[in-house]
């Protein structure tokens, strides 16, 4: 089993990293249920593959699951209000712990309903994607959606324990797979390239399911965003921005494939991190050697790497026009992560929108 302490002082835990570790889940949580019960939370479609096998690893720890529809339109007001009423109408309490099984829909909605009810209980992450695996579980940014845009409301607050279990993947769709591998793969991009070569040569395994490629992949990635955490816990100092790499342009290409399943989050983050790659190399801080080996990665295990894919091109002025709209805007500038190579992402709040619309325009 791998172990990663995130270490932020009285807020510090573990995430747990090991296929099977669900079906032994119990020796983790009894400690954790009060009064020997957890308050799950969870939605229809992970419940229906997961729930069972859950309920067996629980062992003796009652669960009455809290279950909402799948999918990001339950990450909204009305969801937030459906999931902290049942949870209050289950008496829960302070020292209660509210278990979030699923995927980052799930983390971030459950994660944010402990922040509010009772004014703040403890809860645990179980992720099931490979997205919230390696990226949602971690860090303690919770959200919902709101007329304004995505994530807009939300809270830090971070679980007592993560506990992945790579096995749950077995049961994710393939193409969900793949767009989780984007994040980790960035992490590699970010400030590894040591890791990255290994995906170079793992990457398949990791998406083929090897258990051991998979727990490698997985258990460096979370280190590597446990380090930026713990540095920059509420993104003040600009090193957790770093995690934005691939996220500007991604956000643009999704807003503009209107946040449907035509570019999953994944898939527009590789093809973004791509652009990021391609655009420091246009602008000569990264040799074009390293943003051509970027392209050939994301490609070679099936993630899109061209805006031709996408559909009609020239759209450089509407795509730079999405980033206008970017949260993590400060005084009326968008900072982007470029990259001075693999490994080496830097944070640039200088970049003209204009450059960036013309760059586009040219872009593969
Ligand atoms: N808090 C953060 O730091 C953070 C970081 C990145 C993304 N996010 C958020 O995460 C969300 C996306 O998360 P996601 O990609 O995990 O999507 P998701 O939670 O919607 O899961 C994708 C789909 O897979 C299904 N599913 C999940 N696990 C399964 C399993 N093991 N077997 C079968 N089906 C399964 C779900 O029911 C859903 O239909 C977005 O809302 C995004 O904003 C948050
Ligand atoms: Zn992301």
């Amino acid at each position: 089993m791998e172990t990663v302490q995130v270490a932020l002082g009285a807020r510090s835990y573990d995430i747990l990293i090991e296929d099977g570790l669900i079906d032994r889940a119990a020796e983790r949580l009894r400690p954790l249920a009060r009064d020997g019960r957890l308050l799950v939370v969870s939605d229809e479609t992970v419940w229906g593959a997961l729930g069972e096998r859950l309920r067996s690893g629980l062992d003796d720890i009652e669960v009455e699951p809290i279950l909402v529809p799948a999918g990001e339109s339950t990450k909204s007001w009305d969801g937030l209000a459906s999931v902290v009423d049942r949870l209050l109408e289950q008496g829960i309490e302070r020292k209660d712990h509210i278990l979030a099984f699923g995927g980052g829909v799930i983390g971030d909605l459950a994660g944010l309903a402990a922040s509010v009810v009772n004014r703040g209980c403890n809860f645990v992450q179980v992720p099931t994607t490979l997205l919230a695996q390696v990226d949602s579980s971690v860090g303690g940014k919770t959200a919902i959606n709101v007329a304004a845009g995505k994530n807009l409301v939300g809270a830090f607050h971070q679980p007592s324990l993560v506990l992945i279990d790579p096995s749950l993947l077995d049961t994710l769709d393939d193409r969900q797979v793949r767009a989780g591998y984007a994040e980790i793969a960035k992490y590699g991009l970010i400030e590894d390239l040591e890791f990255f070569a290994w995906l170079e040569s793992n990457g398949v395994a990791v998406l083929g399911g090897d258990e051991a490629a998979r727990q490698h992949a997985i258990s460096v990635a979370v280190a590597g965003k446990a380090r930026i955490v713990e540095d920059d816990e509420r993104e003040t100092s600009g090193r957790r921005a770093l995690l934005n790499l691939g996220h500007t342009f991604g956000h643009a290409l999704e807003a503009e494939t209107g946040y449907s399943d035509r570019l999953l989050h994944g898939e527009a983050v590789a093809l973004g991190c791509v652009l990021a790659f391609d655009f420091s190399s246009a602008r000569g801080i990264c040799p074009a050697a390293d943003a051509d080996r970027v392209r050939a990665h994301f490609a070679s295990v099936g993630l899109p790497t061209t805006l031709a894919e996408l559909g009609p091109q020239n759209q450089g002025e509407r795509l730079a026009a999405h980033m206008t709209h970017d949260k993590k805007r400060e005084g009326g500038r968008t900072a982007f992560i470029l990259a001075r190579g693999i490994g080496q992402a830097f944070v640039d709040k200088t970049v003209d929108l204009a450059e960036v619309a013309a760059f586009l325009d040219r872009a593969k």
